[in-house]
């Protein structure tokens, strides 16, 4: 990133090692806990530096239990982002996850739940950055659709819920096309059987932590316009640079590990080139 222009960059869509010690097939991915803030820290630079002034940064992260508590580091590094890089946190979303697999927290004995979420934390580099709400929203409900085709029940005029929220709004009651997502995304992880993993098994790698391209989507549709040019510092199989690709924007994808880099290569040309062509 060092080598890049400054400010040439739309969105950094990214999920890097978590201080939870998973083997990448590099040394220098086993950060741990107490430690990440400092690892991070010269990348957080050089990624504001890249990003345009009206760009965004969007960190998927988890943390760990440690000594019998969730650590801190993920909301450490978020306040450390801000305050210390400059950078504004948006919104953070939920990644809820429903296919979780039960682990050892499912059997009650730790005091708490197995985790079924994960953070993505949308930061802007400035007070303006790109956001498309129409581009991410989904089917209304049952009862708006009614509402739309003018079957509902009850008076939309006078709309005041027993929370005391007002939905006196003639707005609320248009139709855009479909609703706001809200912040908590939920999509499954069930990738075991796609391009990426017969290669993985193909060539005897595997890669233990990837996002869905469902998640990346969301962010890059969202956050940027066609043509754009989305950066993953941490690019892994590629999953950003494939739902870039599929929804017209460019990408840069680094990762340290060069078989990975290999791999997302292969299935880059096999999802856009039937496997013709190297990308
Ligand atoms: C959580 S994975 C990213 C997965 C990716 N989002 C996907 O869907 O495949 C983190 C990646 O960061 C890579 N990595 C670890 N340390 C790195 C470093 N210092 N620079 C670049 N990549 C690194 C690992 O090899 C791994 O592929």
């Amino acid at each position: 990133m060092k080598d890049f222009p400054s400010k040439s960059i739309d969105l950094v869509l990214t999920s890097p090692p978590y201080a939870d010690q998973r083997d990448y097939g590099i040394e220098t991915s086993l950060i741990l806990p107490d430690e990440y803030i400092q690892w991070f820290t010269p990348k957080a630079h050089q990624i504001y530096r890249v990003l345009k002034d009206d760009g965004s940064f969007v960190l998927n992260i988890s943390d760990k239990v440690v000594d019998g508590f969730q650590h801190l580091y993920v909301f450490e590094l978020v306040v450390y982002l801000c305050k210390n890089i400059g950078f504004n946190l948006v919104r953070d979303y939920i990644w809820y996850n429903p296919a979780t697999p039960p682990n050892v927290y499912s059997r009650g004995g730790f005091g708490r739940t197995k985790k079924s979420h994960e953070y993505c934390f949308w930061f802007s580099k400035s007070a303006e950055w790109t956001f498309n709400l129409d581009s991410i929203r989904k089917p209304y409900g049952r009862d708006m659709q009614k509402y739309l085709q003018g079957k509902g029940k009850g008076d939309r005029t006078q709309n005041v819920r027993p929370s005391t929220h007002n939905f006196n709004c003639e707005k609320i009651w248009t139709d855009n096309g479909g609703s706001d997502p809200g912040s908590v995304i939920e999509i499954g992880n069930t990738n075991s059987n796609d391009t990426f993993s017969k290669l993985c098994k193909e060539r005897g790698i595997a890669h233990p932590a990837r996002f869905p391209e469902k998640l990346a989507e969301f962010f890059i549709l969202s956050g940027t316009k066609e043509g754009a040019i989305v950066l993953d510092p941490f690019a892994g199989s590629g999953t950003t640079a494939i739902s870039a690709t599929r929804n017209q924007r460019k990408w840069i994808g680094i990762d340290s590990n060069p078989d990975y880099c290999d791999l997302a290569t292969a299935r880059m040309a096999i999802e856009f080139d039937g496997g013709e062509n190297d990308v």
